[in-house]
């Protein structure tokens, strides 16, 4: 894997081409490669729910714009993220004409005081797959961003997709699209350097 693809690939909103169909065929080919990602004791919890479907697109598209404004709600964003704040509402005006949304789930449910160790695992069994089908996305001329703003209303959801809610967990939905024209550039990032410490905490 080339190290532009690891750089360049961004959270892409406005780049999404609302106007063409993504096939079933390149998300199942991506949702192949996403599968290879690690998971604890291998237990490949993930599952993944994809809607095409406008009207049932159309009704998470309401719930998210819930969540997504309740997360900006009492707070000022600092001048650097203006750009993303942008490209955020945005996603969140579209989403529903975004052609594919994925949502991915895990098998099980926390119980709400769970050790840090079994958090790390449910959460870090699912986010590597993620990653990867961004990637592979991308590979193919597709673009999607990670977003979590909707799982406010995951019961909601849950509800309206027939997702047995106390058996499965919604822990991210990746919507996908073609990618427009575009340049892409490694994001402004704080260098490795400045953030990294060696053999004790100083
Ligand atoms: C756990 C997680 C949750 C996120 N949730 C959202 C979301 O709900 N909506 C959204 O537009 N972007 C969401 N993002 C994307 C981030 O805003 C984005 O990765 C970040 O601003 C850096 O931009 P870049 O990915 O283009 O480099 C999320 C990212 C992560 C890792």
């Amino acid at each position: 894997m080339s190290t532009e693809l690891l750089t360049t690939t961004r959270s892409f909103r406005r780049r999404l081409d609302l106007t063409r169909p993504v096939e079933r065929r390149d998300l199942l080919e991506c949702l192949d490669i996403a599968v290879q990602a690690p998971s604890g004791s291998n237990r490949q919890p993930w599952r993944f729910l994809i809607v095409q479907d406008g009207e049932t697109k159309q009704q998470i598209a309401d719930y998210y714009r819930k969540g997504f404004a309740a997360n900006l709600s009492g707070r000022t964003p600092r001048p650097d993220q203006l750009g993303d704040l942008a490209s955020g509402r945005y996603l969140a005006d579209h989403l529903a004409e975004v052609p594919a949304l994925v949502l991915v789930c895990s098998l099980g449910r926390l119980p709400a005081a769970s050790s840090p160790s079994r958090l790390a695992s449910f959460y870090g069994s699912i986010y590597p797959a993620v990653w990867n089908f961004m990637l592979a996305l991308r590979e193919r001329g597709l673009g999607s961003c990670l977003t979590t703003a909707h799982l406010a209303y995951e019961r909601e959801i849950a509800d309206l997709l027939a997702i047995p809610f106390d058996e499965v967990t919604q822990l991210a939905m990746v919507p996908v699209a073609r990618l427009l024209p575009g340049s892409d550039g490694p994001a402004r990032r704080a260098p490795a350097a400045e953030v990294t410490m060696w053999d004790r905490w100083a």
